[in-house]
């Protein structure tokens, strides 16, 4: 079976208590539920993980190279920021990497316009809330 590495970034612990109004109510661990049931529709195996370091996210994405068919990447604010995780999504290519927000980053503040992760995704799913996770392990699994 295929294995999917489900990263998320920084602040995406506090999902729940964190902005409600922006990211809802749904926890991190409904989330993480509602991916293993999407693996086991899917027939993939799911390892879901959270940091808020952005080194940890860099050696997850190595790891995922050397495990992984694919990733579902929700970078939270090192979106924005990361050269470093851009480069290792680049160390690991052609593995394919779907990027999601939970938010619409294009309809917040002109900061989180930007992706440094849009250019070495295969795709992004933002805007959907918690359903963009499993919409992005359809589309992964409908690539592999
Ligand atoms: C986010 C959007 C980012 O801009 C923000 O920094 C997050 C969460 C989202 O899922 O909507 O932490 O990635």
């Amino acid at each position: 079976m295929k294995t999917v590495f489900v990263l998320n970034g920084p602040n995406l612990n506090m999902l729940g208590k964190r902005e409600p109004g922006i990211y809802g109510g749904k926890t991190l661990a409904d989330i993480e539920a509602d991916c293993m049931a999407a693996g086991t529709a899917l027939g993939l195996a799911i390892d879901f993980r959270q940091s808020n370091h952005e080194g940890v996210l860099v050696d997850w994405i190595h790891e995922a190279g050397e495990k992984a068919a694919g990733i579902v990447l929700n970078a939270g604010a090192y979106t924005h920021t990361s050269i470093a995780l851009q480069d290792a999504l680049r160390a690991v290519a052609p593995l394919p990497v779907a990027e999601v927000h939970l938010s619409n980053i294009h309809a917040r503040e002109p900061f989180r316009h930007k992706s440094m992760v849009a250019p070495v995704a295969v795709g992004m799913i933002c805007g959907f809330g918690p359903l963009g996770y499993t919409l992005a392990l359809q589309a992964l699994a409908a690539r592999l």
